[in-house]
């Protein structure tokens, strides 16, 4: 486990369970040093001549291009194969060897693939650092920092709150990224979703084990007075192979003004976006709302991470 900024350089990151606190710790206390470079002088030029590849195989605007903005801002310039229908994959080129192409020219690959494992598998191939930015139902743990980070800015703590989330808890990977990496804390932990969109078994496990305190609920109303810190996700669509029961569960919770009048008047609403109904624009005026500043705090935590693992930080 690397828990320096200085351990990190040269590792891969595949998943949160790289993370203790310590190491949290000191991503967070460069990431907090980044916004101050960002707001004072736009950026640095910590890696100049370093080039990051951004390797996607599934849609991003956020992840990609914070990515992107991310090294840019520290000096570095990006390859971009966010349509691989237009790469090589098309012809039929394997994940290794298409990892093994980009190394040749960058020195850290991002990439994001519908299939659990597959950015380790291309970090068993790739020398060059690799960036899991989401595999499938997997995990995404660059998401999972950012969101974290969130919430230690907005609400400057992180022991001792009450963590509800909200919706598609099944086939989230931020949702279960962000749960594991909240075990290293003392939070209380709701889980709110139809009974097809629960979160894992193992997951499950793991948060009883830890002894940390957890419902599962189907009722949003019931437990919004209690929520410090409200989660919300999208129904992952693409993961579903009926469509008729995405139809059926997609709009179970909307989060609205109504509801917000329930909600304390310390508390943050985040949603790692995209939004397909869950929030509404109403709420966005709201200082409660979060996700727009959790966003910007995505591009300073992944320049933090491209510092680190690049031997910068
Ligand atoms: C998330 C993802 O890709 O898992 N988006 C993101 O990276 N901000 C959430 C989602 O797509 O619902």
């Amino acid at each position: 486990m690397a828990d320096t900024i200085e351990s990190f350089a040269g590792q891969d990151i595949l998943s949160v369970d790289q993370f203790n606190r310590a190491a949290l710790n000191a991503v967070f206390g460069v990431a907090h040093e980044m916004r101050v470079l960002v707001e004072r002088f736009g950026g640095a030029e910590l890696l100049q001549g370093k080039i990051l590849a951004n390797l996607f195989y599934e849609p991003s605007t956020r992840t990609s291009s914070s990515f992107t903005a991310a090294m840019q801002r520290l000096g570095g310039q990006v390859i971009a194969i966010n349509n691989v229908q237009y790469s090589s994959v098309s012809k039929g080129e394997s994940l290794p060897d298409t990892v093994r192409t980009l190394e040749c020219y960058a020195d850290v690959i991002v990439i994001r693939h519908p299939e659990v494992g597959a950015a380790a598998t291309a970090a068993y191939y790739a020398d060059k650092p690799v960036i899991n930015a989401g595999d499938g139902i997997g995990e995404h743990p660059t998401q999972a920092l950012l969101d974290l980070f969130t919430v230690q800015e907005e609400l400057q703590q992180i022991d001792g709150l009450t963590v509800v989330m909200v919706g598609d808890l099944r086939y989230g990977r931020t949702v279960h990224s962000l749960t594991k990496l909240l075990l290293n804390y003392e939070v209380s932990f709701v889980f709110v979703s139809p009974e097809i969109l629960r979160l894992p078994a193992d997951l499950i496990e793991a948060v009883e084990a830890s002894g940390h305190s957890c419902r599962q609920v189907q009722d949003l109303n019931s437990v919004i007075g209690e929520a410090d810190v409200l989660y919300m996700t999208r129904v992952q669509r693409e993961r579903f192979t009926d469509l008729a029961e995405y139809d059926r569960v997609k709009d179970f919770f909307v989060v609205d003004k109504e509801l917000m009048a329930r909600a304390r008047r310390k508390m943050i609403v985040m949603h790692p976006l995209p939004r397909v109904g869950e929030i509404s624009y109403a709420m966005d005026d709201d200082p409660r709302a979060a996700y727009f500043r959790q966003m910007r705090n995505g591009m300073y935590i992944r320049m933090a991470l491209l510092a680190a693992l690049l031997g910068k930080a």
